[in-house]
């Protein structure tokens, strides 16, 4: 796991869990019973072990020009992620519908609503395939964008891929004015799954404003993403920072790790309004090769008041 060349492998986290929170480990003795430990308590020596770490890791900064390289080429650093991973990465989330229900099939009867979900950074499709597979609301509209051209064009290429109830499209988020399909208050979701992150921190704000435009009033935002501290950032070797908690990988992918005071402070700024904000700390185990991997992932939830 000493590889920073690619993005950590998630499938771990794909693991069937019957409920985030249900595998709490009370006692050490028994970490390696298990591949996953839900909920784990960092104790003082570990956050400082943490801290020890990213400041090694991010006292040289990226020059300027290195920067302005990997942010400009951001598109063709994905695309040609793509080119080698196909729909192999991120792979399906049993989570997905546990931790948001609010994107689960939901009964269609004579009095279901047309309902309209928007993925920003939705990639190859990871969550907006099972949304179409799973779903028989005949009124469910559902959108996806990524600036990956060939993330779109695999994500097109899918068996459960419905152009009836879905349209997804080549956009940047970070584009002063977005090109999309669909009016300003009309999305009842937004879904940002592993996306923000991906995203330079100065455009971070912005992204968000165009979310809360594009919400309806009473909408949600559902969000995802890496945890400051998380394994993925610790591993990192010194270089690789281009600014304090973003870096780019092996592959010329950008990854920023968020602490909730920061999420909160944005989607707050952005006119949303909290529901729901968790850091969902995990352990997984590699019993075979007795290595504990912390990891730390962010979960919010926060809906345009009406
Ligand atoms: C870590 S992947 C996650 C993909 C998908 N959300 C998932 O969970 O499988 C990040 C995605 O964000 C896309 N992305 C990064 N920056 C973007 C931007 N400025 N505009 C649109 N898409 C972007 C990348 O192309 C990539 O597909």
């Amino acid at each position: 796991m000493s590889d920073t060349s690619q993005p950590l492998d998630d499938s771990n986290e794909n693991e069937k869990r019957p409920q985030f929170g249900t595998r709490l480990l009370k006692d050490n003795a028994d970490v390696f019973k298990h591949n996953a430990w839900d909920h784990v308590e960092w104790d003082a020596e570990q956050e400082l072990a943490a801290q020890a770490a990213v400041e090694k890791n991010s006292t040289v900064k990226m020059s300027e020009d290195q920067r302005a390289r990997f942010q400009l080429d951001a598109p063709k650093f994905w695309d040609s992620f793509y080119g080698i991973h196909d729909n192999r990465f991120f792979k399906d989330r049993h989570w997905l519908f546990t931790e948001f229900p609010e994107l689960a099939p939901m009964a269609n009867n004579e009095h279901s609503q047309p309902r309209s979900i928007f993925e920003l950074g939705c990639g190859v499709g990871n969550t907006i395939l099972p949304i179409l597979q799973y779903s028989t609301e005949s009124q469910l509209r559902v959108y996806g964008c990524d600036f990956s051209e060939r993330a779109i064009e695999i994500l097109r290429s899918q068996p459960q891929y419905d152009d009836k109830r879905c349209e997804v499209f080549v956009m940047d988020a970070t584009q002063e004015h977005w090109q999309v399909p669909f009016e300003e208050n009309s999305q009842d979701i937004i879904v940002m799954i592993f996306v923000l992150s991906a995203i330079e921190p100065s455009k971070m704000q912005h992204v968000l404003e165009n979310c809360y435009r594009y919400l309806k009033p009473g909408g949600l935002l559902v969000f995802r993403d890496y945890g400051r501290y998380d394994l993925a950032q610790l591993r990192f070797k010194s270089g690789k920072c281009l600014e304090d908690n973003f870096y780019v990988r092996g592959d010329g992918t950008m990854v920023y790790f968020f602490t909730e005071q920061e999420l909160r402070s944005m989607l707050t700024q952005a006119g949303l309004v909290e529901e729901q904000l968790l850091v969902d700390r995990r352990l997984q185990v590699n019993r075979g090769r007795c290595l504990k991997m912390y990891r730390v992932w962010i979960q919010t939830k926060f809906r345009k008041p009406l």
